[in-house]
């Protein structure tokens, strides 16, 4: 949602709501919106993150032309790299990410603006050198000294680069420079915290450096064209709001399967597990897509404050022994591969009681859904890699037809299909054709890939680009993401009492027994996407 606010401003009048006032911004919202004058400044440039995804999706904003002339890209890290070394990283990147086309031109002015500036957390100087890189960086391709910083470090380094940047004055906004307003941001990176304590001791070290308008949380599922796609399903049609509640809705499972294993990444994953590491935040991020009211705008304070509400009246459902669930994949074939459990990856505990599977039921208390339960789930090395929202409606409240003739009706479902194959599915029953009554599931199908001609950008493009243009309404606030912490908190700590691990389940399936057990008691399954 590209929204009126002022590019570049910071504070109260750039969280005002443009759409409410075509005066005030005239401009057709149609139209790409290309950042203002400005660096990007990576710290952690050799990380899987900076590689797979920042990096490409820098290139391809400059490709679409996104970017402004004088962009530039600073890498900050401890390798002895020139600014020509760090240039040849980022190239590998590009090459190996990059969703558009190869163009020399437009790479050749982009490496124009690369700057590496080398030095570890704790090194003043190196802090130094890069707040003058930055002045060098507005004289030489003018900037206007607009920096924005991308943590892309583990959480445990927040605290002193943060510490740096005000320390080095790398994080002073400044309105009364010669350009005019100087903006400064930072933008942070997924774990935020790992409960509620430890997230609001972060917001507490973040938000004393940079005010709240400056800080750009990620969670790149917001960044993705389907999820954003939700409001426009929701509310630019008459079809569905009228139904989307507690009268016609029976439950919403929100499933986010993946069938990559945990190989490589036990530094991060070994003691955090499946429900911190994405219910905490894609998947309560899109329930509340789901579950909100519509914003009176679609400006970053309107959508935020509709998201905080959905979020401060959702609830875990218990008691949790019943209405959650958790497993760890064990090794098997999968995919005509043989794959290894958990415990048997590189790195991982032999005993490890990190779960690779979490399920979890909420409702969100409010007149428009009391009753109506949210099923969470999400896993690793399940069959299939796909996302996606499906609202189950309840049954007709009467069948006219003899139960034989319906035994192959299902419950009415309107599927989001998040990813892969992009679009949305309308499930109801239809005759079979012949000369008998009979009615059986159908669906009906949209598909971004033959709906459009144009490609969605990548989650972290628009992302990226949505930071230089200080455009907020994608980023969770502090208080959505404390929220979220305080109502999966109590499901780790019952987890953490129980003298079991998670329940093991067979790579290549769709998760532990248990799981099955949760949606069964209440007469329902799971969908097999
Ligand atoms: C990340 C999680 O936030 O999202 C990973 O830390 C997960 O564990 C990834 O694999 C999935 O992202 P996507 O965009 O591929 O669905």
């Amino acid at each position: 949602m590209t929204t009126g606010t002022t590019t570049g401003t910071t504070g109260r009048r750039g969280q005002l709501d443009g759409w409410t006032n075509p005066l005030r911004d005239a401009r057709d919202k149609r139209l790409p919106r290309i950042a203002g004058p400005s660096s990007l400044v990576i710290f952690g440039v050799t990380g899987d993150l900076s590689r797979k995804k920042l990096m490409p999706a820098v290139y391809d904003l400059a490709n679409r032309g996104l970017l402004p002339p004088g962009f530039s890209l600073v890498g900050f890290g401890r390798r002895k790299w020139t600014a020509a070394d760090f240039g040849q990283v980022v190239l590998d990147a590009v090459k190996a990410g990059a969703r558009t086309p190869w163009r020399q031109e437009v790479w050749d002015r982009l490496a124009e603006g690369f700057r590496f500036v080398q030095g570890t957390f704790d090194d003043d100087e190196a802090f130094d050198r890069l707040n003058d890189t930055i002045d060098e960086l507005d004289r030489e391709r003018g900037t206007g000294g607009n920096a924005a910083f991308y943590l892309s470090i583990p959480p445990s380094d927040f605290p002193v680069v943060c510490k740096q940047l005000a320390r080095s004055g790398l994080s002073a906004q400044n309105d009364s420079g010669e350009n005019g307003h100087q903006w400064r941001r930072v933008v942070i990176e997924k774990p935020f915290g790992h409960d509620l304590d430890s997230a609001i001791e972060l917001n507490e070290i973040v938000n004393d450096v940079f005010p709240e308008e400056s800080v750009f949380r990620i969670d790149h599922y917001l960044g993705k064209e389907t999820v954003q796609n939700i409001l426009a399903l929701r509310f630019a049609n008459q079809l569905f709001e009228p139904i989307w509640n507690s009268h016609y809705v029976d439950h919403v499972q929100i499933t986010m399967a993946e069938d990559i294993g945990l190989g490589g990444r036990a530094g991060y994953y070994d003691g955090i597990g499946a429900a911190r590491d994405v219910i905490q935040n894609h998947l309560l991020q899109l329930l509340a897509f789901i579950a909100l009211e519509e914003p009176t705008s679609f400006s970053a304070r309107r959508l935020r404050a509709e998201k905080i509400k959905v979020l401060n009246a959702t609830r875990l459902v218990y008691p949790l022994e019943e209405t959650t669930a958790r497993g760890q994949y064990t090794g098997g074939w999968q995919g005509g591969e043989l794959v290894r459990g958990l415990k048997e990856e590189e790195g991982y505990d032999p005993n490890s009681k990190t779960e690779t599977y979490a399920a979890i039921t909420y409702e969100v208390a409010t007149r428009r859904w009391a009753g109506v339960p949210f099923y969470l789930r999400t896993g690793k090395r399940l069959g299939r890699r796909v996302t996606e929202i499906a609202v189950v409606f309840k049954r007709a409240p009467h069948l006219p037809f003899d139960a034989t003739m319906t035994e192959e009706l299902g419950q009415n479902a309107f599927v989001i299909r998040v990813q892969p194959d992009e679009g949305v599915t309308m499930r109801f029953g239809s005759k079979v054709p012949g000369s008998q009554m009979e009615v059986r599931d159908v669906t009906m199908d949209f598909g971004y890939g033959t709906a459009f001609t144009e490609s969605s950008p990548e989650a972290y493009e628009r992302l990226i680009l949505d930071v230089l243009l200080g455009e907020p309404s994608l980023f969770p606030v502090n208080e959505e993401v404390e929220r979220s912490w305080e109502i999966l908190d109590p499901v780790i700590e019952h987890w953490a009492t129980l003298p079991e691990g998670p329940d093991p389940y067979a790579a290549g399936s769709w998760g532990p027994v248990s799981a099955d057990q949760m949606l069964a008691r209440t007469g329902r399954h799971w969908r097999r996407p």
